[in-house]
């Protein structure tokens, strides 16, 4: 990780924010190169959820919404992480992410300064194992100095063993706070008043504001569910410990997509049955009789191609699909399609079927109804008997009922009776009855991945070191970030054999003019050609052209106005016509 971070600063693909003035944790910038790799990145998966598929379009909303939607969509009481403070540094932790330590805990009820003064808190320190009683006391001591205390002497000394305790800094043993929720909302305020009631929040994710305007965006788009809505855009973040680089950063960017589908029941009504998903099922065409399984698959593996098309394979990918009881309540699954970073597998991307829980929430926030109107299955309930219509109904009060005890189970509070309330059971005859007339809130299925966690995987995946023999002879270490040339920074390298030979400066620099219009293209005639080769290896150039005599027509008209193309992964070298060049690249990189 160290050598890649090392190389992201060296050849400009992420800089430290604010640098001069000494860096601003889990900000960064992105450099020449980063920024153009970003771009592709960006462009790549906007072709594939939008571009390249009639189903989906865009949206490009604002950062700062009405505070009310961030309420609704559970962000205000819920988006938290829990949060620890060192008693002695004040340092803050992420209570779930320390380390687990096991040791001795020495505990004080006080202690006493030698001019009399008493100081009450209690005070404890975990001891590992091997380490002198006496290390442990210096950091009590400290922390009655700290206190006012002058050369305390440490009152009420108890000990006891603990195993993978969490309450303790693991950097020098001193007592932790309780853990505390703390929320990772940055806020503002809008307007010049600057009161609480003008206080409004930085989005932490893009996805609320397509739900906020789905009924916009379904009224002027001419779709019709199934069909989605994807944005890209910066999140905000007030992470407790930004961490592994641009992994976990307070300023990020998210692509997201919310793909609005029927609920099964509609499905069901419509079709005769719904899909039932298997490890041989057929995802490739969605079919009408799809419900949330077979879509949520499918947005896996159309993730999964994605990925694929851009350099990352099954050999550097993985799943995790959360176990029942890890789901959010609204939640019917989620899976999170892992990256091997350097320092780990980790997250990249979540695909998470949500149900109808979000546009529920803004309905009901709101007042404002998000319903769908679909003649389709208006029509197919039209037939249903009284005793059909009832026997829905029924079937939904007996799910709601066995989600309403997984709920309580899942709180702890398993005695507590999971019979629906005469409010619950009138919501649900209310919504059949609405569905028997072709409305309904659609459902979701959400694949959320993150611009920057995916350049960092692109920069990983890419980063290779290889034993290079030059010119002279000696062998030396050079690195090559093998990015696939479709998200490649710059894609064409275009040099002069010689810098001091006017016509073969002339001819590169028409070359380069010509194709700057249709690739990311690089001029460079200063040094070795060897060296210009390394230069562009190290920025991940796929493609390279020189311009040598030939090209001039020195050695005879077969070989004119042809130019040296090398590949930066083995090196080939072959002569291409320049009138061919763009038609043999633009292919590979598009
Ligand atoms: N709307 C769903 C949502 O926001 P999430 O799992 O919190 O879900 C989705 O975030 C993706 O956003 C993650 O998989 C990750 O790629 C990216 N992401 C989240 N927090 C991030 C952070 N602090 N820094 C960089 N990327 C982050």
């Amino acid at each position: 990780m160290e050598k890649i971070v090392s190389l992201c600063k060296r050849r400009g693909f992420i800089f430290q924010s604010s640098e001069i003035y000494g860096g601003i944790n889990g900000f960064w910038d992105y450099g020449p190169l980063g920024a153009e790799l970003k771009r592709n990145l960006r462009d790549t998966w906007w072709r594939a959820m939008t571009r390249d598929r009639e189903d989906v379009v865009g949206l490009d909303a604002t950062i700062i919404m009405h505070p009310a939607i961030w309420k609704a969509s559970g962000h205000v009481d819920t988006f938290s992480d829990p949060m620890s403070d060192c008693l002695l540094t004040k340092k803050r932790f992420r209570s779930d992410h320390v380390e687990p330590q096991s040791g001795i805990v020495y505990k004080w009820t006080g202690a006493k300064g030698d001019d009399g003064k008493e100081n009450a808190d209690s005070f404890s320190v975990l001891l590992p194992a091997g380490k002198p009683p006496e290390s442990a006391r210096k950091v009590g001591v400290q922390f009655y100095t700290n206190r006012g205390l002058t050369n305390p002497a440490l009152l009420g000394e108890t000990t006891a063993k603990v195993e993978n305790s969490r309450a303790f800094n693991p950097e020098n043993g001193a007592q932790l706070t309780e853990p505390k929720p703390f929320n990772l909302m940055f806020h503002t305020f809008v307007g010049a008043t600057a009161t609480d009631a003008d206080k409004a929040y930085l989005r932490p994710e893009t996805a609320q504001a397509i739900f906020a305007q789905f009924k916009n965006v379904e009224a002027s788009a001419r779709q019709q569910v199934p069909f989605g809505i994807c944005q890209i855009g910066k999140a905000f973040r007030n992470e407790v410990t930004p961490r592994n680089f641009t992994f976990r950063s307070r300023e990020f960017e998210q692509m997201e997509l919310e793909f609005f589908i029927k609920p099964d029941e509609a499905i069901e009504a419509v079709c005769g049955t719904v899909a039932a998903w298997s490890e041989t099922a057929d995802l490739s065409v969605p079919q009408d009789n799809w419900g949330w399984e077979m879509w949520h698959r499918y947005w896996v593996a159309q993730r999964t191609a994605y990925y694929a098309g851009i350099g990352l394979g099954a050999d550097v990918l993985d799943y995790y699909w959360q176990k029942e009881e890890e789901l959010a309540h609204y939640a019917q699954a989620c899976v999170d399609i892992l990256f091997k970073f350097p320092f780990g597998t980790e997250e990249l991307e979540g695909i998470a079927a949500r149900g109808d829980f979000d546009l529920s929430q803004h309905q009901k926030h709101s007042g404002k109804s998000q319903e769908y109107f679909d003649d389709a299955v208006k029509k197919a309930f039209a037939p249903w008997t009284a005793e059909q219509r009832v026997a829905l109904v029924e079937r939904k009060n007996a799910e709601a009922k066995a989600q309403k005890a997984k709920r309580l189970e899942k709180e702890g509070k398993k005695d507590q009776p999971s019979d629906l309330t005469p409010e619950e059971i009138a919501a649900i005859a209310a919504w059949c009855d609405r569905l028997f007339n072709g409305f309904y809130v659609p459902h979701v299925i959400e694949p959320s991945a993150g611009l920057d966690r995916l350049a960092l995987a692109i920069l990983s995946n890419a980063y290779h070191e290889e034993n290079k023999v030059d010119v002279n002879g000696k062998t030396e270490l050079r690195t090559v970030m093998k990015f696939h040339p479709r998200v490649a920074p710059v894609k064409l390298g275009v040099f002069p054999l010689l810098k001091n030979k006017p016509e073969l400066v002339a001819k590169a620099r028409e070359v380069y003019e010509s194709l700057k219009r249709h690739l990311a293209c690089f001029y460079d005639e200063t040094g070795a050609i060897g060296r210009r080769y390394a230069r562009q290896d190290e920025a991940g150039t796929p493609f390279c052209v020189t311009i040598d005599f030939e090209t001039l027509g020195e050695k005879g008209d077969e070989l004119k106005d042809t130019v040296t193309l090398r590949q930066r992964d083995d090196g080939a070298q072959e002569r291409v016509k320049i009138s061919e060049l763009l038609g043999k690249l633009l292919p590979l990189i598009s």
